[in-house]
């Protein structure tokens, strides 16, 4: 098992890569890694982390996959991209439409930002409406839309957001259908869409929410979308519309079904698809969406690997197990050490959420210490969003991340004590 580290590695780029990273999200250490293998990485000074990052969840199967790399190198030697119809997208969109629940048609991009924002174009294409409402809390990448409304109220949380885009942005909450009921009463006759995490950022939904919310859309004439981008052949092989029970009119996939290569969809009822058929390009319905690297035969071919393992027997009562006993134990170490949080998820995610004690913040405060003692024993994790379960973790591998999480705890909480020491004696210092 990984040793823990006694000098973070940390890596100083501000120079030349803004914020040292490549995402709003970045570790507490500046950890540069240098390689991936099964569900271990190694840093640049050849620290060995058990990974419950796995490229923001991309990896199901865990680096470097054998099946994974046969198909990639099989690939290259055949071309890397032609921006022109290829047998690997087309059978991988092939096995998508065979999915249960709406997908009848599909079209790819590479990212899971633009199959959300091909859906809402789609959606607004279809209905002539330009409205789309979304929940307060969710993420559904980087465009303008997703990044509005996060604290509950149409206001964007980035810079370079233009005001134009929340005004057509209705937020509603997660899990309250009656805030969905009170903007439909208003505005159903211009709102597009509707777009959800149908399990948003780790919270279940409640049981009769998702039904509900279909049960409107469908009555209003809006496009329920669900992204899917992170639940999609994660809580099931057909992802949350399976897990659930419940079909949306657009769904999107993105990091599992590129196999850990660029590469998104979105899919759905043919009807709505249908617009970005280039056949309309001279209607006023065509729905633009195109992409120079959009069904790269590299990322579909390892998309492809990937679904087969996916496929295999007692492959996602493995995932939930190892899920929940990873939740347990987070569990069982929170209760132990007396820290008021909870952990969330179902299937294999888990997510800690540290409440405020005393002052506001203070939670994020002692997740992100947390987050960094968990790297200094040796766990990789995003503590800002959570921890995904591979195949390859093994129980060996998840009853060590929940060992760790227990030390790192004890650690953080006398960090942030003496930090805090420091900062009233520099307080009583700068007084006298
Ligand atoms: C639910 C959801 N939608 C969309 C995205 C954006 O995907 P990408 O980072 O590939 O653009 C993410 C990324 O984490 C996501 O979790």
């Amino acid at each position: 098992m990984p040793k823990p580290i006694t000098r973070p590695p940390e890596v100083g780029t501000e120079d030349v890569l803004v914020g040292s990273s490549n995402s709003a999200f970045p570790l507490p250490i500046r950890v540069c890694i240098d390689r991936g293998l099964g569900s271990r990485v190694w840093d640049e000074s050849g620290n060995e982390y058990v990974d419950f990052l796995l490229a923001s969840g991309a990896l199901i199967l865990g680096h470097a996959h054998p099946r994974v790399c046969q198909a990639v190198t099989g690939q290259l030697s055949k071309g890397s991209a032609f921006h022109a119809l290829n047998r690997p997208a087309l059978e991988l969109a092939s096995r998508i439409a065979e999915l249960p629940g709406c997908v009848q048609m599909v079209r790819f991009a590479s990212t899971g930002t633009e199959a959300t924002l091909h859906a809402v174009r789609l959606a607004r294409g279809y209905t002539g409406r330009d409205k789309v409402l979304t929940f307060a809390g969710s993420y559904h990448g980087s465009h303008d839309l997703s990044l509005i409304g996060h604290f509950g109220v149409a206001k964007a949380t980035s810079g370079g957001v233009p005001r134009a885009a929340t005004e057509d942005t209705l937020i509603a909450r997660f899990n309250q259908i009656d805030s969905v009921e009170e903007a439909f009463a208003s505005h159903s006759s211009d709102l597009a869409a509707v777009l959800v995490e149908p399990q948003q950022r780790s919270l279940d939904p409640s049981p009769d929410f998702l039904p509900r919310l279909a049960q409107l859309c469908q009555s209003a004439n809006i496009v329920l979308i669900f992204d899917e981008v992170l639940t999609g052949f994660r809580l099931a092989f057909g992802g949350a519309q399976e897990y659930y029970g419940v079909e949306p009119d657009l769904v999107c996939y993105g990091k599992i079904v590129g196999g850990g290569f660029p590469l998104s969809s979105v899919a759905g009822r043919q009807e709505i698809m249908r617009l970005a058929d280039p056949a309309l390009g001279s209607s006023p319905n065509f729905v633009h969406i195109s992409g120079t690297l959009s069904g790269n035969p590299v990322s579909a071919v390892a998309g492809l690997a990937t679904l087969a393992e996916l496929e295999q027997p007692g492959v996602y009562d493995q995932l939930h197990r190892l899920g929940g006993r990873l939740r347990a134990g987070l569990s069982q170490q929170l209760n132990a050490h007396g820290v008021g949080a909870s952990v969330i998820g179902s299937g294999p995610i888990a997510a800690v959420e540290f409440s405020d004690l005393g002052s506001p913040g203070s939670g994020q405060l002692l997740k992100q210490a947390v987050n960094r003692e968990l790297l200094l024993r040796g766990v990789l994790v995003q503590l800002l969003t959570r921890f995904y379960i591979s195949l390859v973790h093994t129980e060996t591998d998840v009853d060590f991340a929940v060992d760790a999480f227990g030390a790192a705890i004890t650690a953080a909480v006398e960090r942030l004590a003496v930090d805090e020491e420091a900062r009233l004696v520099q307080r009583v210092a700068t007084r006298t």
